[in-house]
């Protein structure tokens, strides 16, 4: 079906649109926002052009979608809680993102998406990537599908505990809490592939950094399986590659994608907003 109020132009073959003729500053009418929310649930990230968002601007455009996150790691911008600021600077080495992945799974109920707003960017580098975990899904066998539609994954966030945290607060711009113990982030399990609650359709739910094990199996077991997992779902044509302007929008879909973002870009600053939207408990 056509869109009457958007235009919306395909990234890849595998995921992502750029859509056009949206203000995201405006508080958007019923169309309007139907038609942004059928972009997102058909390329599973969209990406706009050209904006110009206050921190208000940017967290009622979220507020559109669900109620926001507050990071329990990433220290906040001031005066915006639900804000983190995504950023490298030209003395840091590491990146935030620099891994594929999707945003806490280790949460009960892991985010629906995030909205990345690009303040700086750099004048070449610093692209993000995206892969669709429907086709991911959809690519494995017969075999295979049927052997992981029963199997449940054990995630965690001790990627963020508090002794990587210092570490990583030497090294890059944007700083996580330190202050908050491992026993605070209890392991959460969530089915290996998820049925999306918006299109029905069922994704591959697992990634290298919190993904710590399958249930009722010991890390060194789960390993081989979880690991062949993992390559397989950034495999290049599941992917789209977004260049970023200063201005541009992107709003994924953490529940049926994974994102990379590449640290190609040493000496220069690059400077995001990031607002999360709460999502709800993935089912099978
Ligand atoms: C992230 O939220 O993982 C960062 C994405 C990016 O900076 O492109």
């Amino acid at each position: 079906m056509a869109y009457q109020h958007i235009e919306v132009t395909p990234l890849s073959g595998a995921c992502g649109a750029v859509v056009s003729g949206i203000d995201l500053s405006e508080d958007l009418d019923e169309q309007r926002l139907g038609e942004v929310r059928r972009a997102f649930h058909e390329n599973l990230v969209i990406f706009f052009r050209d904006q110009d968002l206050t921190e208000d601007e940017h967290k009622a455009f979220g507020r559109r979608f669900g109620s926001l996150n507050v990071h329990p790691r990433y220290i906040p911008i001031e005066g915006h809680p639900e804000i983190i600021p995504i950023r490298k600077d030209p003395e840091h080495t590491d990146n935030i993102g620099g891994v594929w992945h999707q945003d806490l799974t280790h949460l009960e109920e892991p985010p629906l998406g995030s909205i990345l707003y690009a303040l700086k960017v750099p004048s070449s580098g610093g692209d993000t990537m995206f892969a669709n975990q429907y086709l991911a899904y959809e690519a494995l066998s017969g075999g295979m599908k049927d052997l992981l539609n029963g199997m449940i994954a054990v995630h965690d966030n001790v990627i963020q505990s508090p002794k990587i945290s210092a570490d990583k607060n030497t090294t890059r711009a944007s700083k996580l809490r330190e202050d908050i113990e491992e026993e605070d982030e209890p392991e959460m399990e969530h089915p290996v592939v998820v049925t999306h609650p918006d299109t029905g359709r069922k994704a591959l739910y697992v990634n290298s950094i919190r993904t710590r094990r399958f249930k009722e199996m010991t890390a060194e077991e789960s390993k081989p399986l979880l690991n062949y997992l993992v390559e397989h779902s950034y495999k290049p044509e599941f992917t789209c590659r977004f260049r970023w302007e200063k201005g541009s929008v992107a709003f994924w879909d953490n529940r049926c994608l994974m994102h990379y973002a590449l640290n190609d870009y040493p000496g220069q600053r690059r400077y995001m907003n990031r607002v999360t939207v709460n999502g709800a408990r993935p089912v099978a």
